[in-house]
């Protein structure tokens, strides 16, 4: 009883912050950067998509696009979205948690700005041996006061590395505060990770 109130209320959040947003959101740095890792038409999942900036441009660039979110509001934007570009995406309002990809099932699994750590067996599980896993989301260690609060909610030091340790790593970029914080891709961390 206590999970399914304190799921709707995630639930309503996200759906008032889908719909308010102005945008579809931004393109994933990590999808922009590496994409050309991938063959165009692979099955690609675009976990926890919300209103799937970065779905749209892996369709736009060919690939064969699944993307799924908890909020209703964040796929019926997405689906217009894909609609008015031509694009085809396969949608589904789906809780990743109580439901998460089935192994084996994707070529490239894209998971931007969303962290619950205990899906990372899974998430790895789902790709297909070659099959790419495409990482992003904020660390602790940052420069700015852009992203969320809570520590739960941010990789702590080098911490996409140990839990995808199942991975081979290909790409992996955390800057923290090191040098001249004013350049360079910081309050981030991103990888790209091969299952062999
Ligand atoms: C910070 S947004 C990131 C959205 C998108 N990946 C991006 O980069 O713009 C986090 C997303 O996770 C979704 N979400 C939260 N819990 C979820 C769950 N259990 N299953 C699926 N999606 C979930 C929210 O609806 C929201 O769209």
């Amino acid at each position: 009883m206590a999970d399914s109130m304190v799921d709707q209320a995630l639930l309503e959040t996200w759906n008032r912050r889908h719909a308010e947003a102005e945008d579809l959101g931004r393109v994933a740095t990590v999808v922009e950067q590496n994409l050309h890792l991938v063959k165009p038409g692979v099955q690609a999942l675009d976990l926890a998509c919300g209103r799937g900036a970065t779905a749209l441009y892996m369709a736009a660039a060919g690939l064969d696009v699944t993307a799924w979110d908890l909020s209703p509001v964040a796929i019926q934007r997405l689906e217009l979205a894909a609609a008015e570009q031509g694009l085809s995406i396969r949608t589904a309002v789906r809780d990743v948690i109580a439901a998460p990809p089935e192994p084996a099932s994707f070529d490239l699994v894209l998971v931007s700005y969303f962290l619950e750590r205990s899906l990372a067996p899974a998430i790895a599980r789902a790709l297909r041996p070659g099959g790419l896993l495409f990482y992003q989301t904020f660390s602790r260690a940052a420069v700015s006061d852009e992203g969320p609060r809570s520590e739960q909610y941010r990789l702590g030091d080098n911490e996409l590395l140990d839990l995808f340790a199942m991975l081979k790593v290909r790409v992996y970029r955390e800057e923290r505060c090191l040098g001249d914080t004013s350049r360079g891709w910081r309050d981030l961390a991103m990888l790209v990770a091969e299952r062999v």
